[in-house]
């Protein structure tokens, strides 16, 4: 089977992550988020997690001069050899031109980009309803996605849950703002190298599933 390099690409709340925990459990592949890195960051109070929230507060993107250099990194840790995949990065045509430049230099040239494809209307009702498992980081929604249990995590059983600081309703109308302009060119871009797969993200969380599993086995 041809080792799987991904990239995973949606306007906020369209359901990357959700599609990631799926797609990392049937093809093994190491997920990469960008936005999951500097939450940790920030969380850690590093150095990098506290410019970067200045950023990510605002709904606003970090600078690529930091992001670009964080997933180089990564790429280059021997684990992505296997196959890896990169949900919210790259975000603009800067960083894509930037990630064309490190796959090559590493040999893992990417062969699909999955776009889930969300009207907008529909993203602030998304990020509105989610929340998330303080142990684990399993995504749900209040009334699309909800723990089969009230209440507890159904991947680890824990019951604690949190809301993240972005999904505020301003910082949510700036985030979606900034990524609408900036996803029309890289939709181009990568439609332009013939590795684009854009697939309708305003289905069933299995409906759409089933959609991205079909382009992932024809790889
Ligand atoms: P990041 O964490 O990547 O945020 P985002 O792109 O705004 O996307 P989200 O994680 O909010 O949404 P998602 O598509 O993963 O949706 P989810 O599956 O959770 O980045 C955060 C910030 O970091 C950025 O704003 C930026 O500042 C910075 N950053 C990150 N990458 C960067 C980069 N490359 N360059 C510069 N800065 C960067 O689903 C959302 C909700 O909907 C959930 O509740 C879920 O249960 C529900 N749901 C999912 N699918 C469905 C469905 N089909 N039907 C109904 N509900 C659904
Ligand atoms: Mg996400």
């Amino acid at each position: 089977m041809t080792t799987l390099n991904l990239v995973l690409m949606g306007l906020p709340g369209a359901g990357k992550g959700t599609q990631a925990q799926k797609i990392v459990a049937e093809f093994h592949t190491v997920h990469i988020s960008t936005g999951d890195i500097f939450r940790a960051a920030m969380k850690n109070g590093t150095k990098m997690g506290i410019e970067a929230k200045k950023f990510i507060d605002q709904g606003n993107l970090v600078p690529d001069s930091v992001t670009d250099g964080i997933v180089e990194d990564r790429l280059a840790e021997d684990d992505t050899n296997a196959g890896f995949m990169l949900d919210g990065y790259p975000r603009n045509l800067e960083q894509a031109n930037a990630l064309d430049k490190m796959t090559a230099k590493l040999n893992k040239p990417i062969n699909a980009v999955i776009n889930i494809h969300v009207d907008p209307e529909v993203l602030i009702e998304r990020l509105s309803g989610r929340f998330i498992c303080k142990n684990c980081g399993a995504t749900y929604h209040k009334l699309y996605n909800p723990p089969k249990v009230e209440g507890t995590c159904d991947v680890c059983g824990h019951h604690e849950f949190y809301q993240r600081d972005d999904d505020k309703p301003e910082t949510v109308k700036n985030r979606i703002e900034v990524n609408t302009k900036l996803n029309t060119p890289l939709i181009d871009f990568y439609n332009d190298k013939k590795l684009l797969y854009t697939v309708n993200g305003d289905q069933d969380i299995d409906d759409v599933y089933k959609e991205i599993q079909k382009v992932l086995r024809a790889i």
